[in-house]
């Protein structure tokens, strides 16, 4: 059941893509990006599921990207490990990677092909399926919508019904800076900047950010109002705690 569930997920990716992309999003440039082929995203939904693909057939794609997004667990070079570890990441959410290159925290990666030959490489323990393959599963990240629960326009004002507090949270993130690096439609600036987090790094999307149980590149905060205070203090800004809920709200619509 799990694969048909992903062949229909895959199909649906595509069409609200397709749907959704032109009219409202002023970055969705069809010429730049063309709608994948839906027969490529298709069998990459397929691939991406299986844990056949990976040598010792103990992981697929899924299994630290559940659904396309992320377990929220941190890793270093595939293995699982605890918070602190040097070197560990965080797995990303691949919806909407599609417009948020360079790719990994550390903003190695140009490209999607790029990012995908190298979690085959090193994540997936050397799986080498055929080229065709690749290209799957490339057009199906590519293919994964952003993240999205319909509460802000892409220009980022909240839609209706909206508490005020959500509303006046808008405020907040643009008078203290936020929306300069983190702009909507995506909520990335594709750059990568030093917050005080130890180094330069690739700014993630805030799309779906009050899910996310852990953090930062290597999970470093362990609540929404963990990173936000991080944030605050890295911009230099200093809110009322009324501010700080306001900017909370906001954040939890995205
Ligand atoms: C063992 C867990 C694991 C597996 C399996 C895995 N990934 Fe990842 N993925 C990660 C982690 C962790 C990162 C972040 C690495 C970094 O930034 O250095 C990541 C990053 C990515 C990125 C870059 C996203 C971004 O916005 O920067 C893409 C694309 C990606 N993975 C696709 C895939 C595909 C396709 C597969 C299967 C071929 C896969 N991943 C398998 C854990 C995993
Ligand atoms: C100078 C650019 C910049 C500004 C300004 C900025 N951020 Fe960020 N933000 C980043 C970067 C880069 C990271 C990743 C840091 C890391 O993981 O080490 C980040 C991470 C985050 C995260 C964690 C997201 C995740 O998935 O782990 C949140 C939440 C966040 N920022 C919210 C905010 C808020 C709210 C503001 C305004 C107070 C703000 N940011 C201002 C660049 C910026």
């Amino acid at each position: 059941m799990a694969w048909r569930f992903a062949l229909c997920a895959g199909g649906l990716s595509y069409l609200l893509l397709v749907g959704n992309g032109g009219a409202e999003n002023a970055d969705f440039d069809p010429r730049a990006n063309p709608p994948p082929n839906p027969d490529l995203v298709q069998r990459g939904a397929f691939v991406f599921l299986d844990p056949r693909l990976s040598p010792p057939a103990d992981r697929a794609c899924a299994t630290c990207h559940p659904g396309g997004g992320s377990d929220g667990k941190l890793y270093r070079a595939g293995e699982p490990v605890a918070p602190g570890t040097p070197g560990a990441r965080r797995t990303p959410s691949l919806r909407g990677a599609g417009e948020s290159s360079p790719y990994f925290w550390d903003g190695s990666a140009e490209g999607l092909r790029g990012a995908v030959e190298r979690m085959l490489r090193i994540e997936m323990r050397g799986a080498s399926p055929p080229g065709y393959d690749v290209d799957a599963l490339e057009a199906y990240v590519r293919s994964l919508p952003r993240f999205d629960r319909g509460r802000v326009r892409p220009n980022g004002t909240p839609t209706e019904p909206v508490r005020l507090s959500a509303r006046r949270g808008l405020d907040v993130f643009r008078s203290s800076g936020c929306v300069d690096c983190h702009p909507p439609p995506a909520y990335l600036d594709r750059r990568s900047h030093d917050v005080g987090t130890g180094g330069r790094y690739d700014t993630p999307t805030l799309r779906g950010v009050g899910e996310m149980k852990t953090l930062g590149h290597d999970g470093r905060w362990k609540s929404l109002a963990e990173a936000v205070d991080a944030m605050l203090i890295s911009a230099g800004v200093s809110l009322s705690p009324e501010q700080r809920q306001q900017l909370l709200d906001y954040l939890a619509l995205l």
